[in-house]
């Protein structure tokens, strides 16, 4: 049923999906947390545990990158039942859009309200420097512009409507509670916010490429998280993406280095503790502000 570049999964599979997970666990998770390549430590801190192999849950696709753990892990963080995907997918991998995406309507099935996304991306915006954790104000789908789009064919009415508003797509009131977050652990100085655009990759940008999208506002880039985010907008989930700056993009003839993902997992390497710090502390303020629910 899940072959690469196929499209679409029916409702019966995202239900059969949920069901089978809900008989295996008893956690009812109110919090989803996609963890990016190298991020999959955000998972480390939660209590109580259990652990499936993407490979074990009927219907789910498998992650081919290295630094994605492919494993999906229920746990607590305090008192708010969460679920964290170490691993997600990839347009680049050859899924098609809805298998990216698939996870993401099996957490509103299972009762999630909240979902909390983190990446990599290449710092566009001349202020940003390596290291950075961007708080994503807004997003750019440009693979969307061209059709890549997940929510294209039919509409199934009961995840949500045929034309969803994206305006509000990452909530502020999580944005606002994220740099309070970032006072509170003494990390504000390296916390931004900014626009995220999405690219298909897998290589990363051409010169010309990126100077494109600097002048369409964009302050950073990446090759993941918008489909994600795009679809549990359309089922009403509320989102909050925070984005690492693992390198600079070239937007400069004269620059002689290269990215790579080596330096990408570096990065998020040295980062992976605060930025379990910060989703940790959010998740727990949520909770206590109530602001994950509706
Ligand atoms: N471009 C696209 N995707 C990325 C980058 C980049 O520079 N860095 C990390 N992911």
């Amino acid at each position: 049923m899940h072959t690469k570049g196929t499209c679409c999964c029916s409702f019966e599979d995202y239900k059969l999906t949920t069901e089978w997970l809900l008989n295996q666990t008893s956690h009812r998770p109110k919090v989803a947390v996609i963890c990016g390549s190298g991020l999959g430590l955000l998972a480390d801190g939660a209590a109580n545990k259990q652990t499936f192999k993407y490979q074990d849950i009927p219907h789910f696709p498998v992650s081919t990158v290295p630094g994605h753990e492919g494993r999906l892990v229920f746990g607590m963080i305090e008192d708010t039942p969460c679920v964290f995907m170490q691993g997600h997918f990839h347009l680049y991998e050859g899924y098609s859009l809805c298998q990216v995406t698939f996870p993401v309507r099996i957490f509103k099935l299972m009762g999630v309200e909240l979902m909390l996304v983190t990446n990599a991306s290449g710092g566009i915006c001349p202020d940003f420097k390596v290291g950075d954790i961007m708080i994503i104000k807004d997003h750019i789908n440009l693979p969307g512009f061209a059709g890549q789009h997940p929510l294209c064919g039919p509409n199934d009415e009961r995840f949500g409507i045929r034309f969803p508003s994206m305006s509000d797509a990452h909530s502020k009131d999580l944005r606002g509670l994220v740099l309070d977050v970032g006072v509170e652990l003494g990390c504000s100085d390296f916390i931004r916010e900014g626009v995220y655009c999405m690219v298909s990759g897998p290589n990363f940008e051409t010169i010309a490429e990126a100077r494109m999208l600097q002048v369409l506002g964009c302050d950073s880039v990446g090759m993941s998280m918008v489909p994600e985010v795009t679809v549990a907008k359309h089922c009403g989930l509320r989102v909050l993406g925070l984005s690492l700056i693992t390198n600079k993009v070239s937007l400069d003839y004269s620059r002689e280095e290269k990215v790579n993902h080596e330096e990408v997992l570096e990065i998020c390497k040295m980062r992976a503790e605060v930025l379990q710090k910060i989703v940790t502390k959010l998740i727990t303020r949520c909770q206590q502000q109530s602001i994950n629910t509706h």
